[in-house]
């Protein structure tokens, strides 16, 4: 530009506003436009989430972070009672998702930095990089809040990215053709806050932009994971890598990695409401 400064976008603009870990209110309906392709990923969650933790039907599940609740609405058709938790709007298209397949999964909404209740769930879910968007303290601290959901012996499932795939293979800008629409992604790793920042852009057929969404994700090293799920109390029980039931460490060629960590199943006596001398 000639005076040096570079014009801002609305959306460059939002993002100076909103501070990196409220990058979801920058969404504007985006998440309607461009997730339900990747509707095909909530059956495969599921089968995934069935085999590995091997919960009989009517076992209690948290889905955290539930988004639209493709995972929900398929667990509740497997048989389960599921509470989805999100702070979006899109909780709405959720409601509709699962009254058209007719289960039942109770979507609340509900920010998960405050979230609490009584132990009753036999497995919770921070699932499809549903982790990581706050500060370090925090991001523990939303673990610490879900583990305490559980019963004692009750998991604790994260779903990531896999950050060395991330980082070798995402940076820059991806191009995708998805039901007619152009999805367009630059992403963008700060390497001081070990943030992975991706612009998303959704265009029509002539290019008309019709959603466009910033994400910030903190991207943890699997050791860092594993170190944060044992500070929030949790045992770590497998690692997976790409929703291979089989317990296996993430490779290069794995892009997600899903960790199952348990509550132990004798409490802490500050746990049990016990004050320590
Ligand atoms: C990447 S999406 C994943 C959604 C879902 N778990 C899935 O796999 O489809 C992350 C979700 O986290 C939600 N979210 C972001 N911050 C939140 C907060 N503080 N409390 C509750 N939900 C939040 C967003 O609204 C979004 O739906």
């Amino acid at each position: 530009m000639k005076d040096g400064t570079a014009r801002r976008t609305p959306l460059v603009e939002e993002r100076r506003r909103v501070p990196a870990e409220e990058w979801w209110r920058t969404e504007g309906g985006f998440f309607l436009l461009t997730e339900a392709h990747r509707a095909e990923e909530g059956p495969k969650a599921a089968a995934f989430l069935e085999k590995v933790l091997r919960l009989p039907p009517g076992s209690r599940l948290l889905d955290m972070a539930c988004g639209w609740g493709r995972v929900s609405v398929e667990l509740a058709a497997k048989g389960y009672r599921v509470v989805g938790v999100d702070c979006s709007k899109v909780l709405r298209l959720g409601r509709l998702l699962a009254q058209q397949r007719g289960v039942v999964v109770d979507l609340v909404r509900g920010d998960m930095r405050r979230w609490s209740c009584p132990p009753v769930f036999d497995a919770a879910l921070l699932w499809g990089m549903s982790f990581g968007y706050f500060s370090d303290r925090q991001n523990v601290e939303v673990l610490r809040h879900v583990g305490r959901s559980v019963r004692p012996g009750g998991r604790v499932v994260l779903d990531l990215h896999h950050r060395d795939w991330y980082l070798a293979n995402y940076l820059g800008e991806h191009v995708d053709l998805v039901q007619g629409k152009v999805s367009h992604d630059e992403a963008t790793f700060d390497l001081s806050g070990g943030r992975l920042n991706i612009l998303s852009t959704v265009a029509d057929g002539q290019g008309k932009v019709l959603a466009r969404q910033w994400h910030s994700f903190r991207e943890y090293t699997p050791e860092e994971v594993l170190s944060r799920v044992r500070s929030a109390g949790l045992e770590v029980a497998s690692v997976h890598a790409s929703l291979e039931p089989r317990p296996c460490p993430p490779g290069p060629a794995d892009s997600s990695w899903q960790v199952i960590a348990r509550r132990p199943r004798s409490l802490r006596p500050t746990e049990r409401g016990l004050r320590t001398a």
